[in-house]
Formats: structure tokens, C-alpha cells, sequence
């Protein structure tokens, strides 16, 4: 008789999870979802500004419900070795606040991740922020072998800019975008090699590396570096808003 089947052998990188000190980060789970609706409808930027390339945060209750979900489940659907993203649910004391995405474009030979994320608003300002982004940061440098990773801002997202200096991220372009139709923006592109990542004192602890390797890069052979000096030279340029767009873009 065949072992029964589970959802984390149907789906393997249910089996991830990232543990810093104070969160702890799993891919989204369905039964995450109706907490972070709540998250975000508690409010995650005050109304005048609009932080993200979509506006996805303006739609009413229902709609933003539908969209969120749709939006995760979609992307997790359609994610392969080329093209992949992991929506993670960022839970404090097993209750979810928000979301760190990590999504890669041709990652074996990029070797880069681009990170988006927000927190409800409650939970801003008290370090979660740069402690999320510095899970997936340390996820993807030393378990999965990557060597650059990307994301970009709003020229006046005064926290989003500061997780990412914190961290050793530094501007490599900035460009003309809009928030809301007719609303122009100025978004600073940002990027921190392996090499220049400020590390957290804190450790990471990871469960599930395993499985996600095998599911994000495929059989490659690929060799996760151990010095901090080692790199593979950049081979393209920061990926544009309008092809990382997207609900999380929300970073
Ligand atoms: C961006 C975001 C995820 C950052 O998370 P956070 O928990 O608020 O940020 P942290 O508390 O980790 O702060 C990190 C650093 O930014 C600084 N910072 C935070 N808010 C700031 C603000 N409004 N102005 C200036 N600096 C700020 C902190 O002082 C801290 O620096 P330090 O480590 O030297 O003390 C969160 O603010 C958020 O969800 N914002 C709304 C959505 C959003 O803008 N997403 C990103 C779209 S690009």
C-alpha cells in the first residue's frame, strides 16, 4: 500500500519555514488568509500616499479580499524554476501581520531575488520590518546559492529605504512611475550583493531548505558559496517595476 498523501507532499515548500528571533515566516497557507485580509484592511499607509506600484490597497473590503487572496494563489500556481515566487506569511507569536514576498526570474543564471513586503500598521516601527526582509535575505544567500538581491521604493518611503540601507542595499537607478493613475512617482531601484549584506547578529534558523531547493532550482547544480568574497559578475540589470508589479509591490 502507498503512504498516504499529504498537502506538504503535494506541495513541498509548505515544509519552509524561517525563524528569527521574534517571527516566524512559512509560505501563506489558505488558513493565513482571512488574518492577513484583516492585516491589511487594518491599514498598512495612511490614505494620501500610495507606497505600492499597484493600488491594490485603495479597493473596497471585498474586492481587496478577493485580490490579495487571488493574487498569492495565482502567483504561487504559476511559480516554476524560471520564473517563482514565494508569498510568505510573516507570523508574530503564531498570528499573522503581513506579508515578505521573494520572487526570482531566471534565478539560475541571475543568481538574483527581488523582495516585497508590507506589515499592518500596528506593527510597523519596531524592527519586524528589517528583521522579515533580513530572514528572506539570509534564506536566499545561504540556502539557495543566490548572489545579488533587488527591490526598489518610492523615493519618499522614508522606512521602506532605511530596511534596505540597514541592510546594505544601495541605489543602483532611479526612474519615473506612478502610484495611482495620473500620480507620478520617482522609484530608487536598490540591490546589495552576498557580499555587501550587513548580517543580522541573530542566526536563522530554516526547516524545509531541503524541499525548496529541489522545487526552486530544479536538479541544477547549484553551488551555494561559502566565502563571502565569492560572486558571479551582475549579468542584468535591476528587473522594471512594471514586470515586478505586483499585491505585495507591496515592495
Ligand atoms: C516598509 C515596512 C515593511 C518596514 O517595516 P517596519 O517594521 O516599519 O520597519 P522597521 O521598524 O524594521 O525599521 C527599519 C528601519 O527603518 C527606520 N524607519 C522606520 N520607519 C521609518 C520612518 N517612517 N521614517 C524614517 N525611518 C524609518 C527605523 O528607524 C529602522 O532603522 P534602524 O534599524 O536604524 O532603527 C513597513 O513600514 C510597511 O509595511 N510600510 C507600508 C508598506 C510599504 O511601504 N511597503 C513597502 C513598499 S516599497
Amino acid at each position: 500500500m502507498t503512504t498516504p498523501s499529504t498537502l506538504e507532499s503535494v506541495w513541498p515548500l509548505f515544509t519552509l519555514r524561517l525563524r528569527t528571533p521574534r517571527l516566524e515566516l512559512t509560505p501563506i497557507r489558505d488558513e493565513h488568509m482571512p488574518a492577513l485580509v484583516d492585516a491589511a484592511l487594518a491599514g498598512i499607509h495612511p490614505p494620501e500616499r500610495m507606497p505600492f506600484g499597484v493600488p491594490w490597497t485603495d479597493a473596497p473590503p471585498a474586492r481587496l479580499a478577493h485580490d490579495l487572496a487571488t493574487y498569492h494563489w495565482s502567483r504561487r500556481a504559476k511559480s516554476t524554476p524560471q520564473l517563482w515566487a514565494i508569498g510568505f506569511t510573516v507570523l508574530l507569536d503564531g498570528r499573522p501581520i503581513g506579508i515578505q514576498e521573494v520572487t526570482a526570474d531566471q534565478f539560475l543564471d541571475r543568481r538574483a531575488i527581488t523582495s516585497g513586503s508590507w506589515l499592518s500598521a500596528a506593527h510597523q516601527g519596531r524592527g519586524f520590518g528589517r528583521e522579515m526582509r533580513a530572514a528572506v535575505l539570509l534564506f536566499a544567500f545561504d540556502e539557495l546559492g543566490a548572489q545579488y538581491a533587488e527591490t526598489n521604493a518610492l523615493d519618499w518611503n522614508a522606512a521602506s529605504l532605511a530596511v534596505s540601507a540597514r541592510l546594505g542595499y544601495r541605489e543602483v537607478g532611479r526612474q519615473p512611475t506612478e502610484s495611482r493613475p495620473g500620480v507620478p512617482e520617482t522609484q530608487i531601484d536598490l540591490r546589495v550583493s552576498r557580499a555587501e549584506f550587513i548580517r543580522p547578529h541573530w542566526t536563522l534558523t530554516v526547516s524545509g531548505a531541503e524541499a525548496a531547493r529541489r522545487e526552486l532550482l530544479e536538479d541544477a547544480e547549484l553551488r551555494v558559496p561559502t566565502a563571502p568574497g565569492e560572486e558571479i559578475p551582475a549579468d542584468a540589470s535591476i528587473t522594471s517595476r512594471s514586470t515586478q508589479r505586483s499585491a505585495t509591490d507591496h515592495e
